[in-house]
Parts: C-alpha cells; structure tokens; sequence
C-alpha cells in the first residue's frame, strides 16, 4: 500500500472508531480507540505488549481479559477466569503466557492462546496487589499483604515457588526485577524500598527509607534509578548507589495510585487518588502534560512506548484512553463523579442497600453483564449455584437448597462465610434486621422475571 492510502486507511479508521491515530514512527501509525469496553466492574491494572499491540486488564469482576488493539479498536481476544475475587494486576510473560494475582491470594499462569489456567499457586488468605515478570520471561515476582514477596519459576506450563523475600514490616505494594533479573526490588508499607537476590531471596540492602508508605515504584532505563510514589503523595526519583532523593517530583494531593514507564523508557507518569496523572520524560525530568480525571482516582496506567497515548482505570467499568501527545482535550464531563452507585435519597431503602452492596458485582437483568457474580434476575425460587453459563465455585456448586426470602435474609445475616463456607462471595453482613428485610423486599420485586405475576413494575432495573 502507498503512503497515502495508509494515511487515508489510518484516518478513515479515526472517523469510524472515533479512535486517537498517534504516528509511532515513519510508517506506521497505531489507531487507539478512545476506551476499552468489556470488563464488568472496575478495572484495577493495566498493562501493554512490547509493541504495544495487546493490552492485559485486570477488574474487580475477578477477571483478566486479553485485549488485541486493531484498526482503531480494543477487541477482547480473551475474558480470563480463574481468580475468586478482585483480580489486582497481570504481566505479560513473553507473547504466550501472562501472570496474574488477586485478592484471594493466587497467583495464576495463563495461556494467551487459549485464555485458559495453565498452573496456579494459592499462597494463602492475603490479598496479592501486584506482579512483575523479568525481562527474560522466566520468572515472577509478586506483592502480598502477608509482608513477602515471593519468586516463581515460570518454566513452561508450570509455576513453581522459589524464594520468599521476608523482612518488611508492612504489606508489600510494588516489585520490579534488574534488567538481567538476578535482583529484584520491593516497596511496601513500611515507608521502605529494598533490594534482595532473586536466587537466594537474601536482601541485598534498604535502598531508601520514604517515611510513610510506598505504594507504587518504577526500575528506570540504565537501573541507576528508579521512581516511586507513595501515600503522603509524593513521588521521587532515587539514585539507588547513594539511596538518595534524586529528583522530586510533582506531589499529589492524595496517595499515588499508579506510575507507568512506557517501553522504550522514555516517558513516566503518575497517577493518584485525586485524579490527576502528570507525565514526564524521564531524561530532563521535564513534566510534558498534567490532567485530571474528573471521576476520580486512577489506581492503573501505561504509556504507550513514546508515551503518545496513556491509558488508565478507575472507578469506572471501561479502560480511558487519554492522547497525551499532540494533547486532546478530556472527554466533556457526561455525569457528576461518581459515574456508579448514584442513588438518590428518594430510593427506598432496599434499592439503596442493593445499589451500595452488591450492584457493583450483580445485575438483576437476565444479562449479568460480566459482573463478578451471577445475575440476580429471576433468583427467588432457584437452586444455589445453578443459573447456567456462570462459573460459581465448587463449593457453591455442592449446596443444595433453595433461594427464597428466608436463605437470602440469612446470607447476609450470618455472612457468606457461614452460609456459602468456600464461596467466592465477599464477607459482609448486614445487621440491621430493617435494611435486611428491606433489601429482601427490594430484591423479591426487582429481580422477578416478566409475566411472572410478581410485581417487577416500576422497578427501573440496574
Ligand atoms: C464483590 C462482589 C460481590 C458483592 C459485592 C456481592 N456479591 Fe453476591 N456473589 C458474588 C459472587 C462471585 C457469587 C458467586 C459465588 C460462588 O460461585 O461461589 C455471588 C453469589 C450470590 C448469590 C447466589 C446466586 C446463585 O445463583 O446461587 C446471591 C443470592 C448473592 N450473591 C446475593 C448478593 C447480594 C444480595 C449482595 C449485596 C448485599 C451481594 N450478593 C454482593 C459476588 C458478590
């Protein structure tokens, strides 16, 4: 094809996706749609290829998805189960296979071809925030809350424990691998960032000592430095021999969610709890963009190599794709922040447990629109664990009894823990017998199926 009808071919694909074209080099230029639609909760991580052409999502839906950027769209190659709550962060390990963790402690192996499980290590209760794969693909390292990280060999379909890195006295929240990954550098909660060897899991030494939690870090190009971010909102640049500030960069006014070094390096930015993400390059530390997301915090961002196009997750369902360079405006704010869980003050009672507690993983419509858990419609009346297509948990899947008012009430009177021992329902309980009955009440009317007699009208379904 001539360069003009590529060119024509890019633009043409912009007018249709309504997409960002960002010239990448002389030849090609990556369309980017302007979001990422598929997951059905919020999206907790994001990640790209190399070469920018697949992106790994992670959600509170408890899935991972496999996306394929083409002609302007983000297209789901795969929706990954396997994680039995909040899936927290992914890497890719080579073209083939990716590692993912969650809040129930897994860490999982999947296949890329296939979107299938290929091994997985349940490390225990605590939440695993995030994972790391070195350069070479053959091993990871994860970020638990049981103050460890830990090193798996990633040999071929299998993972296998090698070392537990101890000796932070706070949750771990971030880990990277050397270049050649023979070291591998923690941050936690402990306001402290080591480095340990991967072969023998003996640390090495503190590198720097923050004071208050570090929630995210970056190893920068050369690894003389490397970038973190931390509650207070701070985020620096550290000379690692000298383990001193080397650079302060801009603070956020709440924690720092997020930081994203695009693959060539050349560009890094941050992402906190006050909605604002600030790109940088990392040669003159020079801030090239700042915006802000008017619905709230970005907890997962990457930069596309050159960092032309940032892309990041929040509180919504989507993934936004943000054009850095040349800067487009933000999309114009369609709602008031929070773009989820509005109720209003006129909602009765039932609606308004049923909106704050479990609409962010049940729908009551026959679609359950990729939520974590089933669809709710049609509930009352039907066998535990057995509404077809949803992948409940063996252990669910082993009860037997009916769900009706009394079963329902008693879930969240006693707690999931107590009723569905094993499942992958969240532990909550409501006390209070009159928003119990309430939400019983609201979930008897709303999730009724048509022409069933029961009054489903005026229920405006979520
Ligand atoms: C964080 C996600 C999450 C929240 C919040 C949540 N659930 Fe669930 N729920 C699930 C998952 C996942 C399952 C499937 C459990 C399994 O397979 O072990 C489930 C299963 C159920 C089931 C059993 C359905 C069946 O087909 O057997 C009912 C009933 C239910 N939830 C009701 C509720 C109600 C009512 C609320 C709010 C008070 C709620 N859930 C909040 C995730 C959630």
């Amino acid at each position: 094809m001539s360069a003009v009808i590529n060119a024509f071919v890019v633009i043409l694909g912009v007018m249709l996706a309504g997409g960002h074209a960002v010239a990448a080099g002389d030849e090609s230029a990556q369309v980017w749609p302007e979001r990422l639609h598929g997951h059905g909760g919020p999206v907790r991580s994001v990640a790209l290829d190399a070469d920018d052409k697949h992106g790994l999502t992670t959600s509170f839906d408890y899935s991972v998805i496999l996306w394929r950027f083409e002609a302007g769209k983000g297209q789901v190659v795969h929706r990954m189960i396997g994680h039995e709550a909040a899936a927290n962060d992914a890497a890719f390990a080579g073209a083939q296979r990716a590692v993912s963790v969650g809040d129930d402690g897994a860490v999982i192996l999947w296949n890329l071809s296939d979107g299938a499980v290929l091994d997985r290590v349940d490390t225990g209760d605590d939440k695993m925030l995030a994972v790391s794969v070195s350069a070479d693909g053959q091993f990871a390292v994860t970020a638990s809350w049981d103050r460890t990280a830990r090193i798996f060999a990633l040999e071929g379909d299998r993972l296998s424990e090698r070392a537990v890195l101890d000796g932070h006295r706070g949750n771990v929240n971030a880990v990277a691998f050397s270049r050649d990954g023979s070291r591998v550098f923690t941050a936690s909660y402990d306001g402290t960032i080591r480095v340990f060897e991967r072969e023998s899991g003996e640390m090495l030494r503190e590198v720097h000592s923050h004071g208050w939690g570090v929630n995210v870090m970056r190893l920068l190009p050369g690894e003389t430095h490397l970038a973190f971010g931390a509650t207070d909102g701070a985020v620096a640049v550290i000379d690692i021999a000298q383990g001193a500030v080397f650079k302060q960069l801009a603070s956020h006014e709440r924690p720092v969610l997020s930081l994203a070094l695009s693959h060539d390096g050349s560009r890094l930015a941050s992402g906190g709890g006050d909605g604002r993400i600030r790109v940088y390059d990392t040669g003159e530390w020079e801030l090239l963009e700042e915006f802000e997301n008017p619905y709230g915090p970005v907890w997962g961002l990457a930069l596309s190599s050159g960092g032309a196009i940032a892309l990041y997750a929040g509180l919504d369902d989507h993934v936004n794709i943000w054009q850095v360079a040349p800067r487009e405006p933000f999309e114009p704010v369609e709602s008031q922040f929070p773009r989820r869980f509005q109720v209003s003050a006129e909602d009765d009672l039932g609606r308004r447990q049923f909106a704050r507690k479990c609409s962010v993983c049940h729908t009551l419509t026959p679609d359950g629109g990729n939520r974590a858990g089933p669809t709710l419609y049609g509930v009352f009346g039907r066998r535990v664990g057995t509404l077809p297509g949803y992948p409940y948990s063996e252990a669910l899947k082993r009860l037997d009894f009916l769900w009706d008012e009394q079963t329902i009430s008693d879930l969240f009177d006693h707690g999931p823990d107590v009723v569905t021992p094993g499942s992958k329902m969240p532990i909550q309980r409501l006390r209070s017998d009159e928003e119990r009955d309430a939400l019983v009440a609201y979930l008897k009317r709303a999730t009724a199926p048509e022409g069933s007699g029961a009054d489903s009208q005026g229920e405006q379904k979520q």
